[in-house]
């Protein structure tokens, strides 16, 4: 008891030590006094039960009393450490902190605001209709033929009778047509669905945005000047296009628009296989059977109408070579072209 007592003593005369000490020499001291293995005084009060009980009391109060002199020592010469080295300018306190997490808008959609806003400025406004479609606005008024492959199941998904989920943005041409009366100029983003496997550059689902004008006097002209445009706005000003003859069911005459490859301008790489141009939207003159289909006079009024499919235009654009990057939302993909939520 007497021993333990003086060893108490012993230590406490360390407690001078502590103000002095450096950063290594503090560690050092903590792990000789209250280390929890090798040190002194954990040592000492390990001892205190096994002691006789009045002598557990004395022992056990001068013991305990210590280690909190020396905890509070520690923590005040720590404190006095850390201040000292901010102030030699060991830490720069002019350092930008990290900063927080801020969404943004996805590569897709943010491609998708970008053409609707070019068609903005040339007089287009935006539509929206829904992703289940009646097999009528998807095909029969859109005049497809009813022996056409893309009403087989094989290819479309239905999801009830007479029912798909959209394979394409044009049966929202039909719904505008019937709700409203001709001038009629609008862009239809949305998503569409098709039977296609998800590989580096299909998958079965995907966004088009279509785009449709109907007036009296609308020409190919028309259609030929606002395309060109609408690719010079997108690409750069001297972008050069190309209207190849093209065949779909809603459109005559029908035309597909390739602009030169953004990438080797012209010259052949393996993004355009060679060819010198991307191929990026569909489009045509109004067929007249489906202005018939939705009550507006084919006499009267012609119209064009145009689909592309956004993920092609950036994956061009951006040189992305797989389009599920953008289905898999990894943040380490998306976050290289995140830009703030305007
Ligand atoms: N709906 C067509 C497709 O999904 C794209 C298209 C082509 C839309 C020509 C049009 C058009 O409006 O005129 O492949």
């Amino acid at each position: 008891m007497s021993d333990l007592l003086a060893a108490l003593n012993a230590l406490r005369e360390r407690l001078t030590e502590v103000p002095q000490a450096d950063e290594r020499r503090l560690r050092e001291l903590k792990t000789e006094i209250l280390g929890r293995k090798a040190g002194a005084l954990t040592h000492i009060l390990a001892a205190v039960p096994s002691l006789e009980p009045k002598d557990r009391k004395a022992v056990g109060g001068v013991a305990n009393a210590l280690k909190r002199d020396f905890e509070t020592a520690f923590a005040a010469r720590e404190r006095e450490l850390k201040r000292a080295s901010v102030a030699a300018g060991d830490l720069d306190l002019t350092m930008p902190g990290r900063a927080g997490w801020q969404g943004g808008l996805h590569l897709v959609t943010q491609v998708v605001d970008e053409i609707c806003e070019i068609f903005r400025e040339l007089g287009f406004t935006r539509a929206v209709g829904p992703e289940a479609e009646s097999e009528r606005n998807n095909f029969y008024a859109l005049n497809f033929p009813h022996d056409h492959p893309a009403l087989d199941a094989q290819d479309s998904f239905y999801v009830g009778d007479g029912v798909v989920l959209r394979t394409h943005t044009s049966p929202v041409q039909i719904r505008t047509l019937e709700a409203y009366p001709p001038p009629i100029r609008v862009v239809i983003p949305g998503q569409v669905y098709r039977r296609d496997p998800f590989d580096p550059s299909h998958s079965p689902v995907f966004e088009q945005i279509e785009g449709l004008v109907v007036d009296e006097g609308v020409t190919f002209v028309d259609l030929k000047a606002a395309l060109t445009a609408f690719a010079r706005r997108f690409f750069t000003s001297d972008t050069t296009v190309r209207f190849r003859p093209s065949y779909f069911p809603f459109t005559e005459p029908s035309a597909e628009m390739d602009v030169r490859c953004q990438i080797c301008k012209g010259s052949g790489c393996p993004t355009c296989k060679q060819s010198g141009w991307m191929e990026i939207l569909g489009s045509g003159m109004v067929h007249p059977a489906v202005l018939d289909n939705c009550g507006v006079d084919s006499e009267r009024y012609t119209g064009y109408a145009f689909g592309m499919g956004p993920e092609r235009i950036a994956m061009n654009r951006y040189g992305v070579s797989d389009i599920r990057l953008f289905w898999e939302d990894d943040v380490r993909f998306l976050s290289q072209f995140a830009r703030p939520h305007r």
